[in-house]
């Protein structure tokens, strides 16, 4: 298969830490998650009372149904992660996200390498719109070139049970750097496991969903302090 980025691509991922593809899934293709996610919702809360203010679907969709399954190992998905030096690929985490119309809650700057770490950090998010996504619905934000400022903590297993944030760097994020990425349907944004992100609540009457993957490299170590595990019978797989 031909290569999905191009050299000036995959410079402008090093440099900005994400990259945007637009129309890389097909609306067809989007149209199936939402109304598999849609029955999703249904078959767990038959009275609907859930089903407007539900928030997402974790964290293993891609391989626990077969419709995500399906789009998460699409050909063109891996020759991407091969592109962007992913060798030997492994689905790690797949979340839904609906941001209901009205209610679409805000999810503060973080990197997502605070929740899924390796040593060495080889990992891609990969962020698809499912629907148009702008300021008023709840766009995804970012700090182009943040990436390059370290990581500031990680969300890990505590001791004894439960969770924690294990803190390297409390400074806050330089906010007023950020910017909007509005995106149309079929669009993915490929964000750098360190990129600064975030998405602000959804107040208008559009819903914007999308749905996430993440994907880490078989060579570097998963640590045992991630707060996701799976069990040695549910191990995390290629495509
Ligand atoms: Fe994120």
């Amino acid at each position: 298969m031909k290569p999905r980025v191009t050299r000036e691509q995959l410079a402008e991922y090093e440099r900005d830490g994400f990259l945007v593809l637009e129309k890389f899934a097909d609306p067809s293709a989007c149209d199936r998650l939402r109304s598999r996610a849609e029955e999703l919702v249904r078959e767990f809360d038959p009275a609907g009372i859930m089903s407007q203010s539900i928030n997402k679907i974790g964290h293993a969709l891609h391989d626990l149904d077969p419709v995500f399954d399906q789009f998460s190992r699409l050909p063109a998905i891996e020759q991407l992660v091969s592109d962007l030096g992913i060798e030997e690929p492994l689905l790690v985490q797949s979340m839904y996200i609906f941001k209901q119309p009205n209610i679409g809650g805000e999810v503060t700057c973080h990197q997502d390498a605070t929740f899924l770490y390796t040593t060495p950090l080889r990992m891609v998010g990969l962020w698809f719109a499912l629907e148009d996504a702008g300021v008023e619905n709840g766009c995804l934000w970012v700090i182009p070139g943040g990436h390059k400022l370290g990581l500031k903590s990680r969300f890990v297993r505590a001791e004894g049970g439960g969770t924690r944030f294990e803190v390297f760097d409390d400074s806050r994020w330089p906010e007023e750097q950020l910017e909007p990425h509005e995106v149309k349907k079929g669009s993915l944004i490929v964000l750098h496991p360190l990129l600064p992100h975030l998405s602000r609540e959804n107040l208008s009457p559009k819903s914007r969903q999308a749905y996430t993957l993440h994907i880490m490299d078989a060579s570097v170590e998963y640590p045992n302090s991630n707060w996701l595990q799976r069990s040695p019978e549910f191990p995390f797989q290629g495509f």
